[in-house]
């Protein structure tokens, strides 16, 4: 007799079945895929399921505005994208620099701001790292007109890579 037919798997670099995000997004209300991330490891490697996610998401909760189409801030995800990349570009990265840091915007995404940072003191509690991190968000409100929240893939992706996570 044929065994019960065989779960979706969705990410490849953790092995996290269909079920289990389905699963998690709903007992846990999650909304975004780093909240996916954090709760099952799927997406916190390579990325390359991110959209499988994301499209689980989009299914559960309904789609989000589309990419190139203002929301009430006025501003559409690539508007602010390009905004805080040219912020990061011009003024952060040079300052994160002088610190023995680095930043890198992966995505905007309404007003969330996806990026990873670099460097010894990253992740830690240092008032100078504290103090530029609120410098970076305090300057990406200030380019989009709204605030905009920061989430740190390279401590999704630490917790993720954590045995027992
Ligand atoms: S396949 Fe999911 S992170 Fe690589």
């Amino acid at each position: 007799m044929a065994g019960p037919p065989e779960e979706k798997l969705i990410c490849r670099c953790y092995r996290v079945p269909e079920g289990a995000i389905r699963r998690a997004i709903a007992e846990r209300g999650l909304r975004t895929v780093e909240e996916v991330t954090a709760a099952t490891r799927a997406a916190g490697g390579c990325g390359s399921c991110w959209d499988e996610v994301q499209a689980i998401l989009d299914e559960t909760w309904g789609r989000p505005l589309p990419r190139d189409v203002p929301d009430e801030s006025g501003l559409s995800a690539i508007q602010k994208r390009e905004r805080i990349a040219g912020l990061i570009e011009q003024e952060i990265r040079p300052l994160f620099g002088r610190n023995g840091l680095d930043v890198q915007l992966v995505d905007v995404s309404g007003d969330r701001v996806l990026a990873r940072f670099r460097g010894e003191r990253v992740g830690g509690a240092a008032p100078s790292w504290l103090a530029l991190k609120k410098h970076l968000v305090r300057k990406m409100a200030e380019a989009c007109g709204r605030k905009m929240s920061l989430v740190e893939l390279n401590v999704l992706e630490q917790q993720a890579s954590q045995p027992g996570s």
